[in-house]
């Protein structure tokens, strides 16, 4: 595939990143750095968490659950911030996120919410967020997403059907911590599911058209980990966690610097119209996505198959006219990956009854 121009590009990177089996250990002195005696800090915390006495909570910070059941919803982060809001009269000298890319993604929005008026659904878009939002720590307990590393954070807006982030240099992180300790206790199901987004992040970034070298290098190291990863005997085991971690802080650093393809507009489908998560929806995508991506399809399946993961089939065989028309319209509308994985035409290619079509097959 020809490789279009897509001119200069300006990467942000995270400023700070602690790597390593037990690096975990450093938030607690990175947060009494940044709380002034009179200050204060927030630690948005997956739920999961909650009686798991992960670390001990600096005394000036409040702990805010994150229920991780539903994906973040501009609605849901509007109601944080306005009771933060009037809780608190001063800006919170640091926010942290700990847990899985939902949680991850709450703290990056209400950090730039707390410098930046207005509701969360006024930044979904590219570069509308104005000023830099709160320093922001994050800690991912699962790695995949790469949430610690993009410049958005996706939510989605229950009234427009939009599922979309605030893309901003100033969404990204300013620290983050990789202990791949965190990630020992997660289900294999969901490990794979979500482990498998920096695959298909990174498979749509190298066969799209808009790319560029460094995006490029990152995508492709990134497959390399997966492959090692999802190949291997057991992925769980800990050398697998922490390349795992690796691909997924790569990914991120990938996106960032290119576009998805295929399977990303169909997965916020099947998320918005169905609340299926969005890696568990991705790998169900993959069920349909032969004819977009054969190589990636085939080799995907074996390594699921390898892994002895189980994936939901026809969640989106037998729905009403209206739940496919709003399946239609949830995917159309991420015009930028569809732009970049099938061109300009990309609607007569995607017309409403090949895209019924392609969900029947999932
Ligand atoms: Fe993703």
């Amino acid at each position: 595939m020809e490789i279009l121009d897509t001119g200069n590009k300006i990467i942000k990177n995270v400023n700070r990143v602690a790597f390593g089996k037990g690096s975990f250990s450093s938030l607690q002195e990175l947060i009494s750095n940044k709380v002034s005696d009179t200050g204060y800090g927030i630690i948005f915390l997956d739920s999961y968490f909650a009686d798991k006495n992960l670390f001990q909570v600096h005394e000036r910070c409040e702990i805010i659950l994150v229920d991780t059941s539903q994906e973040p919803k501009t609605s849901k982060i509007d109601e944080i911030m306005d009771s933060l809001r009037n809780k608190h009269c001063e800006l919170p000298d640091v926010i942290v996120g700990i847990g899985g890319g939902s949680t991850l993604d709450t703290a990056k929005a209400c950090s730039n919410l707390f410098t930046n008026p207005g509701s969360a659904a006024d930044y979904q878009g590219w570069d509308k967020v104005k000023n830099p939002g709160v320093f922001k720590i994050g800690v991912p307990t699962i790695s995949g997403t790469g949430s610690e590393a993009t410049r958005t954070c996706v939510m989605t807006n229950t009234h427009s059907g939009l599922k979309l982030g605030m893309n901003s240099d100033y969404t990204v992180f300013d620290h983050i911590i990789l202990d791949p300790i965190l990630t020992s206790t997660i289900p294999r199901n969901q490990y794979f599911f979500t482990g498998m987004d920096a695959y298909i992040h990174c498979m749509e970034a190298l066969e799209g058209n808009y790319r560029n070298p460094v995006g490029d290098a990152y995508s492709r190291e990134t497959l390399k980990l997966c492959r090692e990863v999802f190949r291997s005997k057991d992925m769980l085991e800990t050398s697998c966690r922490e390349k795992l971690m690796v691909a997924s802080y790569l990914g991120g650093c990938s996106i960032a610097t290119s576009y998805v393809g295929v399977v990303h507009p169909f997965s916020a489908g099947l998320s918005v119209v169905l609340g299926i998560h969005h890696c568990e929806a991705n790998c169900i995508v993959m069920n349909a996505m032969e004819e977009f991506y054969p190589k990636y399809y085939e080799e995907f399946h074996s390594m699921a198959k390898e892994q002895d993961v189980q994936l939901k089939k026809g969640v989106a065989s037998q729905l009403t006219d209206e739940q496919y028309d709003r399946l239609y319209e949830s995917t159309i509308i991420h015009e930028k990956p569809l732009y970049n994985a099938l061109g300009s035409d990309f609607k007569k290619v995607l017309t409403k009854e090949k895209v019924k079509e392609i969900f029947k097959k999932m």
